[in-house]
This record gives C-alpha cells, sequence and structure tokens, in this order.
C-alpha cells in the first residue's frame, strides 16, 4: 500500500459520509406533537384520558424482552441502581461487577450506599469472567451486575449457575444489548432483572432514557416505587385529572421517571430497531470475515447466543502490530483514514479518573467503607491487556452499505502495513 496514512499528511482512504446517529423514524414528529398538545408530559401529571406514551412503551418493551414487567426510568444508570436496590442491595453490601465497563457499573453500585466489587473479564468475549466472580464472591457479596459488553452476550449459563448456588441476585446490564438473545431468549430476561440505557449512542434511544424489566412482580413494584417518589401505577379506573400515581408510603423512591417526549420517541425507534440490528450484524459478519483474514480477531460472544447486538464493534489488533505501535496511535490513524471515531475500550475501572468516589463527599462514610470502595484495590490484568490491544467504533457505521464496509477493511489493512509509522 504505496499511499502514506492520512494521520501523516497521506490521503484518506475515504471521504464517504458515514450514517450519524441517532436517527428519527417515521412516527416520532407525529408522536412528539401529540404530547406537546396532550396537557400531560410525563406520568406524575394529571391523567388525561388515554393511556400513557409511557405505559405504551413499558408495555411494548416488556413483550419484546419477553418480560411480565417492564418499569422505564430517566437513565441507565437509574436502571441499574433502581435494579439492584429492587433485587435487596443496600448500605454496605458488595456487588460484582465488571472491570471492564463505563463508570455507571461502579457509580450505579455506589450511588445505592453499597459496595462495586471489580472483576476481570473474558479474554475473549471482554464479558465478566465466570470463574474470576465466584472467587471474588465472599459472605458480604449480594448481587452480580453483568455487561452484554460491546456486540458480545456474556457468559449467562455459567453466571446463573453461580448466582443460583450462592443465592444472588443476577443484574442483566443490557446498556449495549438491546435485541440480542441467548437460547433463542432476549437478554434481560435471563437475571433477577435486566436494566437497559436508552441514552443518545445506544442501539434503542432517545437522548436520555431507561427501563427495567423483570418477572418478578415485587420487584417490578419496589423498582415503580423507587423510580417514582414512593408512589405506583393505580391499576383501577382514573378520572380525567385525577393522579395516575397512588402514594402508598411503602417504599421511599426518588424521581427517575421517563418524560412523555422520551416515551414518545422510544415508541418510534422500537419499530425501526430489529431491522437496524440485522443490518448491522450482516456487516458485522462481513467484516469479521475480512479482518480475520488480515490476522486480526474480533470480539467473540458466549456459546449460547442466538442473535449478537452490535453496540460498538470490537477488534483485538495482532501482537506483532502492538510490538511496534501502540493502540491509541492506530486508532488515531484508523480515524484519520476513514473520517469516524475509532477508539479504545473503556479504561479499567481500577484505574480511570471517572472512577473516584474519593472525590465526592457523599462517599465518606468512614475509613473502611473509604477503603472497601477504593478502585485501585482491584488487579484487572485481563482488563487491561484488552484495553491495550483492542479498537472499537460505533454501530451506526455497520448500517452503511457493504462496499463502505470494505473501506473499513481496506483501511486496517493500510493502517498495518504502515504500523512503523506509528511507533511510539
Ligand atoms: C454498560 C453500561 N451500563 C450503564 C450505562 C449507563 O447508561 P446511562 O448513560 O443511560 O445512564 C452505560 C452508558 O453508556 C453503559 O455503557
Amino acid at each position: 500500500m504505496g499511499n502514506s496514512l492520512a494521520i501523516s499528511s497521506g490521503t484518506p482512504l475515504t471521504d464517504r459520509e458515514w450514517p450519524r446517529w441517532p436517527q428519527p423514524g417515521d412516527r416520532a414528529l407525529k408522536n412528539l406533537e401529540d404530547v406537546l398538545t396532550s396537557g400531560r408530559w410525563t406520568i406524575s401529571c394529571a391523567y388525561q384520558g388515554r393511556q400513557s406514551y409511557e405505559q405504551q412503551f413499558a408495555e411494548l418493551f416488556a413483550e419484546y424482552c419477553n418480560s411480565t414487567q417492564c418499569v422505564p426510568v430517566a437513565t441507565g444508570t437509574s436502571a441499574l441502581a433502581i435494579a439492584l436496590e429492587a433485587s435487596g442491595v443496600g448500605a454496605q453490601d458488595e456487588v460484582v461487577v465488571p472491570g471492564l465497563s463505563w463508570v455507571a457499573s461502579s457509580s450505579a453500585v455506589l450511588g445505592i450506599n453499597a459496595v462495586p466489587v471489580l472483576v476481570d473479564v473474558d479474554p475473549s468475549t471482554y464479558c465478566l469472567d465466570p470463574a474470576a466472580v465466584e472467587a471474588a464472591i465472599t459472605d458480604r457479596t449480594r448481587a452480580i451486575s453483568v455487561v452484554h459488553a460491546y456486540s458480545a452476550v456474556a457468559d449467562l449459563h455459567a453466571l446463573l449457575d453461580i448466582a443460583e448456588r450462592y443465592s444472588l441476585p443476577l443484574i442483566e446490564d443490557c446498556a449495549h444489548a438491546h435485541g440480542a438473545r441467548y437460547s433463542n431468549w432476549p437478554v434481560g430476561a435471563f437475571g433477577t432483572a435486566g436494566a437497559f440505557s436508552m441514552q443518545g449512542s445506544k442501539l434503542l434511544t432517545c437522548g436520555e432514557g431507561g427501563a427495567v424489566v423483570t418477572d418478578d412482580p415485587e420487584v417490578a413494584a419496589r423498582a415503580e416505587h423507587l423510580r417514582a417518589d414512593g408512589r405506583v401505577l393505580r391499576r383501577d379506573a382514573v378520572g380525567v385529572g385525577e393522579m395516575e400515581l397512588k402514594e402508598t408510603g411503602q417504599l421511599m423512591g426518588s424521581n427517575a421517571c421517563l418524560s412523555e417526549f422520551h416515551a414518545a420517541v422510544l415508541l418510534d425507534q422500537l419499530d425501526l430497531l430489529d431491522e437496524q440490528n440485522a443490518r448491522r450484524s450482516r456487516s458485522a459478519a462481513h467484516l469479521t470475515d475480512r479482518l480475520t483474514a488480515l490476522g486480526l480477531t474480533p470480539q467473540q460472544t458466549s456459546v449460547g447466543t442466538t442473535e449478537r447486538a452490535y453496540y460498538r464493534y470490537a477488534v483485538r489488533l495482532p501482537d506483532e502490530v502492538l510490538a511496534i505501535a501502540p493502540v491509541a496511535r492506530i486508532a488515531q490513524a484508523l480515524t484519520a483514514e476513514l473520517g469516524f471515531a475509532v477508539m479504545q475500550t473503556h479504561q479499567p475501572l481500577n484505574d480511570n479518573p471517572l472512577n473516584r468516589p474519593s472525590t465526592r463527599r457523599r462517599f465518606s462514610l468512614g475509613p473502611e467503607y473509604t477503603g472497601r470502595v477504593d478502585p485501585s484495590r482491584f488487579e484487572l490484568p485481563v482488563a487491561k491487556s484488552v484495553h491495550e490491544s483492542v479498537v472499537t467504533f460505533g454501530h451506526e457505521v455497520l448500517l452503511a452499505p457493504l462496499e463502505a464496509i470494505d473501506d473499513i477493511a481496506t483501511a486496517f489493512e493500510k493502517v498495518l502495513a504502515h504500523a512503523g509509522e506509528l511507533a511510539a
């Protein structure tokens, strides 16, 4: 490959326009206008004589996840915190979380005054390593929170077995995995509860939003209380102008309700999800063939996965290339060739500037607690090695036509051929 790298003032491999994200569907504007004039912008305002968008979404998303209950919430982080608390986790309890994840895996646990226990990941799926989970369990462990990361489904078979043997709730963090399936069953429906994020970059999005799904009516009732200041939706007939939320006094909560605007957009987006996921999977399969032929190792998923959802495409670079050039430089060079952001994975949570409980006074609950929540006490060699060898990019790129996907493979080929120019 003669042409020098775009990062060193060569010509970029392509100047094509890549698909952008998010993409509104046909129903979005109409739904939003409808909310605007409905007289009800959130479920915490009076009933206006018809089902809220929030409840329409709750019903459809529960069905989508083959779950009996769905409680929509304001963010993925609140979904995680509420799912954990509704499953019985509280102050000082330990929760096993993956060490390679967005900071929310840790902050949601800290937010309910519990203790995140950072556990290493599997080198091929980048999801929780079941053997490491089992080794981390103590008599203070109260839950396991697993992330189906990037484009993989975690080893649910092994994790459910551990959860059962130790009588621990398993919370599935499905922020990356809307529509993924394991044993032909949707993720989120295996554990005690599934927590979803609908933040702007996600496969199903409304800007900021989230949801908890569960089959356990008691977990659902607690989640409802926790997200609406201790109130739950009335199941009896409600008159126009009356509050649909009933004050029960059974469990104190705070406000993490999803607004009607957000629910209206989610209803639009949910219609599109399966077709978009299918296109992303087709592109990913094509790219995986091309990159494997070049000696790269795409992220694997657990045996038992029957449908992947590609939130981020992730691929490990060859050792001989990493011996010459650092992963961060390779990611920058690919970005310059392709015109979209290619990045490393999340930074491991034991060494991540966003995961510093000591910067926040609300976590100053005494020296013992401070020591327990200090992330630097954990060793995460696999997470570190994944961070130092894997590049990723966002799912919207996979919505491009197959000839554009070929450009991605060709850009990898070009950058690897010129790795010597990227030496540290
Ligand atoms: C794995 C994971 N869990 C939870 C979250 C938190 O979601 P939110 O940003 O909606 O609070 C994210 C956000 O990116 C995430 O990647």
